[in-house]
């Protein structure tokens, strides 16, 4: 099963991921977590390239393409081996970042890069996505809590921009069906139960089939 996660920056998925990565192997399930722009070496090295902050005159672009490139790796090296070996593979951020971020936040065509996905992930559409939602002003207050010197290019982005890409998320959530959004104001356990639930009842439906 191919589960990912997405929210604005700081919104508790990486929490939640870990949570459901113990959860999942205590069952005595396979368990692959990985996280987005990475995951192989080569796509690692084009995370350095896409966070480094001294990247200042990155076009946007050159970022879509580069996030797009990335994910085109990570899925044939990684995901669809391990789905076929029967892993869960749970993936911090996906395709649905590009279409919020680059799409939504950064005003390219949403239509052009909903088509680069389509290419870059080949056939691997996630089982669900767990879109963690949150308001900006809890964005920025939890921004505040972290140095200013530890965030990425990206994070360093205005509230506009943020507003932007939720805005994205939401639409997304009200297109696509695989996407599940939960209240992530919510404490992490009632999140966390929530997601197991949504996942036990996908796997019964799985195994009717
Ligand atoms: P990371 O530190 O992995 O994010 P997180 O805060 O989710 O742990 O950095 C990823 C940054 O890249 C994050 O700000 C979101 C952004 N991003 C995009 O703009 N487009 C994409 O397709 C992906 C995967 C990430």
């Amino acid at each position: 099963m191919f589960i990912t996660f997405e929210g604005l920056d700081f919104c508790g998925k990486t929490t939640q991921i870990e949570l459901l990565k113990e959860h999942l192997l205590k069952k005595g399930g396979k368990v692959e977590v990985l996280r987005e722009p990475g995951g192989t070496k080569i796509s690692e090295k084009i995370r350095d390239l896409l966070l480094d902050r001294k990247n200042a005159e990155m076009f946007e672009e050159t970022e879509l393409l580069l996030f797009a490139a990335s994910r085109a790796q990570l899925v044939r090296e990684f995901i669809l081996p391990r789905l076929k070996e029967g892993f869960y593979v749970l993936s911090d951020r996906f395709h649905d970042s590009s279409v919020a971020y680059q799409g939504f936040g950064r005003k390219l065509s949403i239509d052009f890069v909903a088509k680069l996905q389509e290419f870059a992930i080949n056939s691997a559409e996630p089982d669900v996505t767990f879109f963690i939602d949150i308001p900006i002003e809890e964005v920025e207050r939890r921004k505040a809590l972290r140095e200013h010197a530890s965030l990425d290019r990206i994070e360093v982005s205005e509230r506009d921009f943020y507003l932007r890409v939720r805005e994205g998320y939401l639409s997304l959530c009200e297109k696509e069906k695989r996407i599940v959004k939960l209240n992530g104001l919510k404490n992490i356990r009632e999140i966390h139960s929530e997601i197991v639930s949504i996942v036990e009842k996908l796997e019964r439906k799985k195994n009717e089939v």
